[in-house]
């Protein structure tokens, strides 16, 4: 053998060593999920893996180490896209608090995922191995089923900053005195009524979790029973299952929300979607950009509201209130609209982060989704979010005028630092632990005692239990000695009540 050959061996023995095959499971068909899918695919491709992709919306970029099982038609069936209406979020006939149809209705979607024939024929294959599965958390645990087919660890990805749910999975339920609920509009400190509200609210959302517990097994056994049958597998229960993940990776970070405590089997890798390389403005918007001198508002409802579910009058009220600033505005819209304002442009879709990295982006005025706060805080531009609401839109100009000012582009600024001052980047993160969950054959090390811990135990419940009774029987005993001394005692009374 010469030095060559030897090399290239080396290289080949390396490259075996070295590449895993991880499953992304990612099958939600909303777009902003399928972004955050497509990152832990860029970054464990980049790292050398192969990785095997479930989703509703192929990934673009074709690469050998990458195969995908998709599940397109789910789009057309997304029932939850219809309830993104405007005037059905304006009447309240579409509510998101009420977290019992929420936890329904995502299982209902991944359920008609996973039992897609692509993902059916896909589990059946005998041959398929995988050394970790990435499952998305997303008001269900259905996609750790995976992991239970391949028999291998897996680990749970959440969209979201920390909250009481996700939490229970790898650790605890924070205390809800200065932990409150992602959906809650509160921060610590909070007020003696907001405490209550919130422990009223985690209580509530237990029975949530009991009221789909049945319904979720269901569909887990519908997903994945087959496979598991003729994998000669036994199905753990999916409430087993959901608690047994290596650790969570989350879309989170100390500059985004609100500092909590977490967990070792915690990573925050908030932004990691995000690319280094920003792809050019296309020609147009980059000329729009470059000769804003009063620089740019971005204006975007995100990904998944329809536009033209926007009543007429509020858009004419929104071109009215645009039409009265000096700034430029770019408006994602996918509708027409006539008499649009000079310095108003409307894009049936707009590149946010090409846009927001532009020096002249000043604003940007958006429904607040995740992805989009997130974008924000690493270009430091000062977002308005407006809750979906009818009065609220009337608002924008107010805070519009306010945000302008040039406080605000401090404190984004601040956060902007906060945001990227950190050891690593959110894709190295990313790898890192990926790497370390496979190499420590599920890294059981980094799992919190508390999971194992009953809510008695942790609340020392039976010491409470312990002490009553302990009282109960000195209380008991002290009864007994001084009730037979107080006879005597009140007979010796009695005697000396009658003398006198
Ligand atoms: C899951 O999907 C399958 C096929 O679409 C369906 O037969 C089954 O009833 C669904 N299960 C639940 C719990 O919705
Ligand atoms: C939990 O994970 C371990 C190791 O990854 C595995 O051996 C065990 O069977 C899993 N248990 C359940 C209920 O999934």
């Amino acid at each position: 053998m010469n030095k060559w050959t030897l090399i290239i061996l080396g290289l080949v023995f390396l490259s075996h060593v070295c590449a895993y095959k991880i499953l992304v499971a990612f099958p939600y068909p909303g777009r902003s999920h399928s972004i955050l899918g497509e990152g832990y695919v860029r970054h464990l491709l980049e790292a050398g893996h192969e990785v095997t992709y479930v989703t509703a919306h192929a990934y673009k970029k074709p690469h050998p180490n990458l195969r995908q099982v998709v599940v397109a038609s789910v789009i057309d069936k997304f029932e939850f896209a219809q309830s993104l209406d405007f005037k059905k979020m304006l009447t309240k006939e579409a509510d998101f608090k009420d977290m019992f149809a929420m936890y329904e209705i995502m299982a209902v979607i991944a359920n008609r995922s996973l039992t897609h024939e692509n993902v059916q024929k896909f589990l059946m294959d005998p041959n398929e191995k995988f050394d970790l599965v990435i499952a998305e958390w997303l008001y269900h645990h259905l996609y750790a089923g995976f992991a239970a087919i391949f028999n291998c660890p897996y680990i749970w990805s959440s969209s979201m900053e920390p909250h009481p749910v996700v939490l229970d999975l790898i650790d605890e339920v924070g205390n809800p005195a200065y932990f409150p609920d992602h959906m809650s509009p509160v921060s610590p400190p909070l007020t003696f009524t907001e405490r209550v509200s919130e422990l009223w609210y985690l209580i509530y959302l237990y029975r949530v979790l009991w009221f789909v517990r049945d319904m979720e097994e269901k569909a887990f056994r519908d997903s994945f029973g087959p496979a598991a049958a003729k994998r000669g597998i036994t199905l753990p229960t999916l409430y087993d299952l959901k608690y047994n993940s290596s650790m969570m990776l989350a879309n989170s970070h100390y500059s985004l929300g609100d500092p909590q405590r977490l967990p070792a089997s915690y990573a925050a890798i908030g932004g990691y979607h995000i690319e280094d390389e920003i792809p050019p403005l296309p020609k147009d918007l980059q000329k729009i950009m470059d000769s804003a001198t009063d620089g740019v508002i971005l204006f975007s409802m995100g990904s998944m509201m329809r536009s033209e579910t926007l009543p007429i009058e509020i858009q004419r009220e929104l071109l009215d209130v645009f039409s009265k600033l000096k700034q430029t505005v770019i408006w994602k819209f996918d509708g027409s609209l006539e008499n649009v304002p000079k310095n108003v442009h409307m894009v049936k879709w707009a590149p946010q982060p090409s846009i927001l990295a532009h020096p002249n982006a000043k604003i940007f005025v958006t429904h607040g989704g995740l992805l989009s706060t997130t974008e924000t805080i690493h270009y430091g531009v000062p977002i308005i979010g407006i809750p979906l609401f009818a009065d609220q839109f009337l608002n924008v100009k107010r805070a519009i005028v306010k945000v302008l000012p040039w406080k605000y582009r401090e404190k984004v600024k601040e956060l902007s630092f906060i945001y990227h001052h950190r050891e690593t980047k959110p894709g190295k993160t990313l790898v890192h632990w990926v790497e370390h969950v496979i190499e420590t054959n599920g890294a059981p090390h980094l799992r919190s005692p508390a999971l194992h811990v009953p809510v008695y135990q942790k609340l020392y419940l039976d010491l409470l239990a312990l002490i009553v009774l302990g009282l109960l029987v000195v209380k008991r005993i002290f009864k007994r000695l001084f009730s037979s001394k107080n006879e005597n005692k009140k007979k010796g009374e009695y005697k000396k009540n009658k003398k006198n």
